[in-house]
């Protein structure tokens, strides 16, 4: 069965025009004026409504063993969500434990995704520099459709890596032509100021912020440039959030340094005020790196619109209050790091982005879908609406509101970080793969319906 999408307002990253769209099997087959469609087809009115790209959020981890326990979203769940939201596809990240070979990481990941409602692909963490890790690295693009590697720069003594481990993976990305993802935040200085600030009785969420100040950021971001300049590598530094990341990045690229940056929604809608909340609600916010005080937040949307930044996505990495975040009820260092949004980006996006004219609807469409198919080779199946491209398509409904809440969401999160956001426009239909998996606000998603995306060198 086909779908025609009828009289939407068709917005992509360059174009905006009103049209319908049919799609058959899966993939986009017409674009134009009153198609036709053939008896049996669903027929969606997206009349006075947007037609839009699915949302492809670079940056999630389901089903992730981090600081002694899992994140709470599974690939299942995880993906539904982003289905609500509007996203249709995602990239997750193998993460190897220090020592583990990376291609059992990798069978154990594909098959924790197997159960994916949405397509999904993979970046290959290198959490350790050994004999095989190159050749490891070398199966991955060639052979395992991976071609983007990530590199802990926090994270010392689990999964994060020292300058030389750096180097080695731009040195070997570089002759694969693939491309580099890093966390930059100073691992060792982390450590110091997490033991000094525990070392004074000082063990409450707040400090987590604290132990992790935007310099320690900025610091680790140059320092990253600076090895991608001398190594030739391209970098994507993920999660930015403060202005002294922004700063390396644009230095950087003035020196023909080839970066891209990421920032995430919370970075851009939150402040630092979070963590004074009572009762270790503060906990909810711990991730890492921390949100910022109140002035960073302006810095974020004015690069996205400078082009200092290139991707908004969500590091949607969800752990209950109850049961998980409370591991550090005593001591910060023990708090799991990560929050649930996968399911919020689009729609806060919209509301605090387009709608307050911080953003035009291109550039929506670009930072939430089109720009991150195109670094990471999944561009035009992924983030556009072309003859030939995959059916994932959401239809926007502009006039839609809402309140986000962890009483309604559908993460596997008792706590919302964005609880009581109002936001405008929500998706009344989202096609995933030619199949409606959303129709007028109801999940109707498929466990195991998701295909692995293998992607090519972009
Ligand atoms: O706090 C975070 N960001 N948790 C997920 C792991 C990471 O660093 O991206
Ligand atoms: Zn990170
Ligand atoms: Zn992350």
């Amino acid at each position: 069965m086909g779908i025609l999408i009828k009289n939407g307002r068709i917005v992509t990253a360059i174009d905006e025009f009103v049209g319908d769209v049919y799609c058959d099997e899966g993939t986009i087959r017409a674009i134009g004026e009153n198609l036709d469609h053939r008896p049996g087809d669903e027929v969606i009115d997206a009349s006075g409504q947007l037609v839009m790209p699915g949302g492809l959020d670079p940056h999630v981890h389901m089903e992730l063993p981090f600081m002694g326990t899992v994140s709470a979203d599974d690939f299942e769940s995880g993906t539904a969500a982003g289905v609500a939201g509007g996203t249709t596809s995602i990239i997750d990240f193998v993460i190897p434990a220090r020592d583990e070979d990376l291609m059992d990481a990798l069978a154990a990941w594909h098959d924790k995704a197997s159960k994916a409602v949405a397509d999904y692909a993979f970046h290959m963490a290198v959490t350790w520099w050994g004999d095989q890790t190159k050749e490891w690295m070398t199966r991955c693009v060639r052979d395992e459709g991976i071609t983007s590697f990530k590199t802990f720069m926090a994270y010392r003594g689990a999964i994060g890596v020292d300058d030389p481990e750096l180097i080695e993976v731009m040195k070997t990305s570089k002759e694969l032509g693939s491309l580099v993802t890093v966390h930059a935040e100073h691992g060792d200085m982390v450590v110091e100021l997490q033991n000094k600030l525990f070392g004074q009785g000082l063990t409450a969420p707040k400090y987590h912020a604290l132990s992790r100040p935007p310099a320690v950021e900025g610091e680790a971001t140059a320092r990253a440039l600076m090895m991608s300049r001398m190594t030739g590598q391209p970098v994507y530094v993920v999660h930015v959030t403060c202005k002294e990341s922004v700063d390396a990045i644009i230095a950087a690229r003035m020196n023909g340094v080839d970066v891209y940056g990421e920032t995430c929604t919370q970075y851009l809608l939150l402040d630092d005020s979070v963590y004074d909340k009572p009762d270790f609600e503060g906990a909810a916010y711990v991730m890492s790196p921390p949100i910022r005080p109140r002035g960073h937040q302006e810095v974020l949307w004015n690069a996205l619109k400078l082009g200092a930044l290139h991707t908004v996505a969500t590091d949607h990495c969800p752990f209950n209050q109850v049961g998980q975040k409370d591991r550090g009820k005593d001591d910060f260092r023990s708090i799991p790091n990560g929050a649930a949004g996968i399911e919020n980006r689009l729609a806060l996006l919209y509301t605090y982005g387009v709608l307050e004219d911080r953003l035009t609807l291109n550039e929506f469409v670009d930072l939430t879908s089109t720009r991150a198919a195109k670094i990471f080779g999944l561009y035009p199946r992924k983030g556009s609406i072309t003859v030939g491209a995959d059916a994932d398509i959401v239809v926007w409904d502009p006039a839609a509101s809402g309140t986000i809440s962890a009483k309604t969401h559908a993460h596997r999160c008792d706590r919302s970080i964005f609880e009581g956001f109002e936001t405008k426009g929500t998706p009344s239909y989202v096609i995933v793969d030619g199949r409606v998996q959303c129709r007028e606000g109801k999940l109707d998603v498929e466990r195991g319906a998701g295909r692995y995306l293998r992607r090519t060198l972009a």
